[in-house]
């Protein structure tokens, strides 16, 4: 059985997202960013202080990589720049389902704007981070993606029964049947 990846820019939502859905399903939950965390004994925003995003990106390719054997149908969320190496939207659409979760500017700047702890938003005029990264991104993110899902006027509940239905359609060959 397939795994379900849900990716999108930083506050789109992907862990309660994914935390909820994985509850549902019955699924392991994978959130990418606490593994690896996990792993390095280091916190995201320390891991770029110290080593650079550079290492930090290699960290995710090593990370995605070793999923791949493991075929347990799990839910993963993954943090916002990981499906942006060619290389990575690769081995994420090995994986399984990927879920691409859009959510427009203003949603995304409310959401963030409380938290330091995300390195590449921790300077300067907030909007126009977002505004410039998710310009950069947007493709990608779609390129990645089987799905997309427009988030911002859907609850929780409403995003997961979306994908829930998705995922019983979907099938090996990266389709949703009808
Ligand atoms: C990043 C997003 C973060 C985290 C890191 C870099 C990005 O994850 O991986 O700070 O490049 O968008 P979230 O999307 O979970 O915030």
């Amino acid at each position: 059985m397939d795994s379900i990846i849900l990716i999108g820019f930083m506050g789109s939502g992907k862990s309660s997202v994914g935390t909820l859905l994985a509850k549902e399903l019955r699924f392991r939950f994978i959130d990418t960013d606490r593994e690896i965390e996990k792993e390095n004994h280091r916190k995201i925003s320390k891991i770029f202080d110290e080593s650079g995003e550079e290492y930090f990106r290699n960290l995710e390719t090593g990370y995605i990589r070793n999923l791949i054997p493991l075929r347990q149908p799990s839910v993963i969320s993954t943090g916002g720049g990981l499906p942006l190496r060619e290389c990575n939207a690769g081995l994420l659409r090995e994986i399984g389902m990927v879920v691409y979760l859009k959510a427009e500017k203003d949603t995304i700047i409310n959401r963030v704007k409380k938290d330091k702890n995300r390195p590449l938003l921790r300077a300067g005029d907030l909007e126009k981070q977002v505004e410039d990264l998710l310009r950069l991104r947007e493709l990608h993110y779609k390129e990645c993606a089987h799905i997309e899902i427009s988030t911002d006027n859907l609850s929780l509940s409403d995003i997961v029964s979306e994908i829930i239905n998705k995922y019983k359609r979907w099938d090996a060959a990266g389709r949703i049947t009808s």
